[in-house]
């Protein structure tokens, strides 16, 4: 038993989650969900990046007040991680007082360091992204990271000096060579660091709908620090009890275009403010949608709510995890997630339920005082329960899934090789009673994934839902009550 934190990126609030926000917010969930059952004390944070010029330019499209835009939207987040059935302990918002000032605090921390100074920024910025580029960096004069116009932006802004721990990130690096998974992405990093790395403008002068810069009122504070801020201010910064029991953070879960923020801006920040750099950065790919990149002019943006709503939440849910290695980009369709439901968890998982608790039932009196005998070794045989404990603990979540799978599928051929329907007394109430253990270990570790599911799997075959140390093959006493299909049918 130990502590987990672990975290989202906080999300713009320009518009309505889509199935991109849904994926990172449900690896995390998984994360937390597991090590709730692992015993771990888990904090688990999410919440909205609020301010800043995307934002502030969102608002003024509506015609509104940005704080009564972003009240608006926020409560669209909020629904949509009911609807995923997300398990967080907080929801942040930046513009929460006391992350705000926690903010202003980080600030003076940095600038009484000797880490910031007045310079002029002339370069170019995206504001979807709310990021500064240059020259070098543009792609046909676009965006590289979301391919839409840059604006030329020339200001007095304040620099902090991210040169200055360019050495000790790549330092720390090579200490802690397990800090970004997947590796590949470390190594993306680190070439870019072993590049020229320019001072980072931490200020905006025209953008107000933002946090004032305490050392010089005239000046905001840029929405990426802001933003980054509230991993610790979140648990109360500087003195908070979560912030001792829970800093530094098990993992930050994020998507691959905002890497170099988390590993390299982060981190030297947190080496300024002399605090400790979290364990782990996970970094995971893209979703498109039927191939293309998601996008309004497109028309496709997916409202992951709808798709819960029309499917159910557990399946998306799984699909979003089955599609993909977490790290690989995948692609989201109606039609890939339809094959997914009747492919596995209609016709595999749903069937094994339903068969072996309708069996039950059936031949409860021929079986009476039958059922619960020893398990099989055949059946343990088929699930490495400790491989899939590594997998889990190591953001490994696509190989965890396919291995409980393949563990489902195996149950499935010992009905088929056992034909319980052929077979009385003891040696039914044995056979019984194996695929019962091997479905009530099963509903323990697709928890994480499926939670509504494994509750249900749980209920079907009579039993409270386990926690790891009840992931044994053991002798339990089971009362198995038919409770109707589990997963249904799509066409
Ligand atoms: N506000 C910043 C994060 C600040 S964290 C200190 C931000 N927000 S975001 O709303 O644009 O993105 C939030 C998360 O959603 C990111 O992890 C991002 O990678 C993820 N996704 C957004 N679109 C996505 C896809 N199409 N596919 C998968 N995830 C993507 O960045």
């Amino acid at each position: 038993m130990g502590k987990f934190y672990v975290t989202t990126p906080i999300f713009y609030v320009n518009d309505k989650p889509h199935i991109g926000h849904a994926y990172t917010v449900v690896i995390a969930d998984i994360l937390a969900r597991w090590h709730r059952l692992r015993g771990d004390d888990v904090f688990f944070l999410t919440g909205t990046d609020e301010h800043g010029e995307k934002i502030q330019k969102a608002a003024e499209a509506r015609g509104v007040k940005p704080k009564q835009f972003v009240d608006e939207v926020v409560e669209k987040y909020k629904e949509a991680w009911k609807v995923l059935d997300i398990s967080y302990n907080k929801f942040i918002r930046t513009t929460d007082k006391e992350h705000e000032e926690a903010v202003g605090k980080f600030i003076d921390r940095i600038y009484e360091k000797g880490d910031i100074y007045k310079g002029e920024y002339e370069g170019w910025y995206c504001v979807p992204d709310e990021t500064f580029l240059t020259d070098s960096q543009l792609v046909d004069g676009k965006c590289p990271m979301c391919g839409r116009e840059v604006k030329k932006v020339k200001e007095e802004a304040y620099f902090f000096k991210l040169s200055k721990y360019k050495d000790k990130i790549l330092k720390f690096y090579k200490e802690n060579p397990d800090f970004i998974i997947p590796n590949f992405r470390m190594s993306e990093m680190a070439n870019r660091l072993e590049g020229e790395v320019k001072d980072l403008d931490i200020t905006r002068k025209s953008v107000s709908w933002a946090i004032p810069f305490g050392p010089d009122k005239s000046h905001f504070v840029y929405v990426w620090v802001d933003a980054l801020t509230n991993y610790i201010s979140a648990l109360g910064w500087p003195d908070g009890k979560n912030f001792k029991f829970f800093w530094p953070a098990d993992v930050h879960v994020i998507g691959k275009e905002i890497n170099w923020f988390h590993s390299v801006i982060w981190p030297a920040l947190l080496m300024s403010a002399g605090l400790e750099l979290p364990n782990r950065v996970m970094v995971h790919g893209w979703f498109t949608v039927d191939g293309k990149k998601m996008s309004k002019s497109l028309g496709n943006v997916v409202d992951p709510v709808e798709i819960a709503k029309k499917y159910s939440t557990d399946a998306l849910r799984y699909f979003l995890i089955r599609s993909a290695k977490l790290g690989e980009d995948s692609d989201f369709s109606e039609k890939a997630l339809i094959s997914k439901i009747n492919g596995e968890l209609v016709s595999n998982i749903g069937n094994l339920i339903s068969r072996t608790v309708s069996m039950c039932k059936k031949f409860y009196k021929e079986i009476d005082g039958e059922l619960y005998k020893e398990t099989g070794d055949e059946l343990v045989k088929q699930i490495d329960i400790e491989k899939i404990e590594t997998l889990m603990d190591n953001f490994m979540l696509y190989e965890a899934l396919e291995e409980l799978l393949k563990f489902v599928k195996s149950l499935n051929k010992y009905i088929a090789d056992k034909e319980p329907w052929k077979l009385r007394g003891k040696q039914l109430g044995d056979t019984l009673y194996n695929l019962l253990e091997g479905i009530r270990v099963f509903s323990i570790l697709i928890y994480p994934f499926m939670p509504s599911t494994s509750l249900e799997i749980s209920k079907q075959i009579g039993v409270k839902l386990g926690s790891i140390e009840d992931l044994k093959f053991e002798k339990i006493v089971y009362k198995p009550k038919y409770g109707g299909h589990i997963f249904n049918h799509v066409k």
